[in-house]
């Protein structure tokens, strides 16, 4: 099949990208580089199935493929808060730009929601019928909010133009290619660790949080969009940890002398996330999580050494 892969770049994208190629499909990766980079997908430059476009998804596009992968967005308050208005921009003009094509080339489209719609659950753990929590006017609502319109306009096209859709809400999610500077939980651990800084937790650290294995996710991301369910299905390892757990784990794995500091919580920082999975369980062939935290947490930080010494 010929398949695009919209944040192809990213950190997630790239991942889904490698098994594509080797899966044997035909594949186009679109990407802005805001937050991707060209290194996370260099292995395939080069290769006649592969092919690389730098294009932002707020203006449309002409292509011919069988199948869309839309994970374009930036994934990291830090990232999506630098230009709110941007990212609001990418989760609904993006999105319409997106269905529009799948519409025109009847192609099935996958759009990559997240657990944020979730906003800060008054259900725990939290199931696709939820509705959520969500601030429309916080600092995380051109994400959240943003992400809400993108699966409105996905559920609509699919009614009123027979679509035909997938829709993943992803909850955190760690690996190798993460960015380093990203802010996101387990990235900021490792790179502070391996930095000999002290690991910063937000509040007491009390607050938890799931973490999935992005090869668990791919896996995930395969089964959803090649059989008939259409979603939303949550994807997310049901493990629930606490940010102080995380970080006495990676102070253990990384640098036992890590020291551990304190901050205020973040605006809107939700108290607990976890995923229920029994819709993926049921729906995708029985799909769960397979990588254990410390196992995933090795390759994590194989790969930031590396970088941080490169
Ligand atoms: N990583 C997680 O834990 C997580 C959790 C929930 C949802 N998601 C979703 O999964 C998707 C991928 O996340 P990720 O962690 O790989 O993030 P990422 O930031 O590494 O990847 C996003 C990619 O989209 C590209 N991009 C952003 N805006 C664009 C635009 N306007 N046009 C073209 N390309 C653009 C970026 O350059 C980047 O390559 C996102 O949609 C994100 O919302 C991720």
């Amino acid at each position: 099949m010929r398949i695009l892969v919209t944040g192809g770049a990213g950190f997630i994208g790239s991942h889904l990208i490698d098994r594509l190629m080797t899966d044997g499909h035909e594949v186009i990766c679109l990407d802005n580089f805001y937050t991707g980079r060209k290194q996370n997908v260099l292995k395939w430059i080069g290769n006649p199935y592969f092919e690389m476009i730098r294009h932002d998804i707020t203006e449309p596009i002409r292509l011919e493929v069988d199948q869309i992968y839309h994970l374009a967005c930036p994934a990291s308050p830090v990232h999506y808060q630098y230009n709110a208005i941007k990212t609001v921009k990418t989760n609904v003009i993006g999105t319409l730009n997106m269905l529009g094509l799948a519409k025109r080339v009847k192609a099935r489209i996958f759009l990559a929601s997240t657990s944020e719609v979730y906003g800060d659950p008054e259900v725990h753990p939290q199931t696709e019928t939820y509705w959520g929590n969500v601030n429309p006017i916080g600092i995380r609502s051109c994400y959240d909010e943003g992400k809400r319109m993108a699966e409105t306009l996905t559920f609509d096209y699919h009614r009123s133009n027979g679509v035909d859709v997938r829709v993943v809400r992803i909850f955190n999610t760690y690996g190798p290619r993460m960015l380093p500077n990203d802010g996101r939980v387990v990235s900021n651990f490792i790179v502070q660790a391996l930095q000999g800084k002290a690991l910063t937790v937000y509040g007491d650290g009390s607050q938890t949080r799931s973490f999935c294995y992005v090869s668990d996710l791919v896996e995930g991301f395969l089964r959803l969009m090649n059989g008939d369910f259409i979603g939303p299905v949550n994807l997310g390892n049901p493990d629930e940890y606490t940010i102080l757990q995380l970080a006495e784990t990676i102070q253990r794995m990384v640098n036992p002398d890590a020291k551990v500091t304190y901050e205020p919580l973040p605006q809107d920082d939700p108290q607990k996330r976890q995923p229920d999975i029994s819709r993926a369980k049921k729906y995708l062939n029985n799909w769960q999580p397979t990588v254990p935290l410390e196992a995933g947490l090795e390759k994590t930080i194989a790969y930031f050494r590396d970088r941080l010494e490169a």
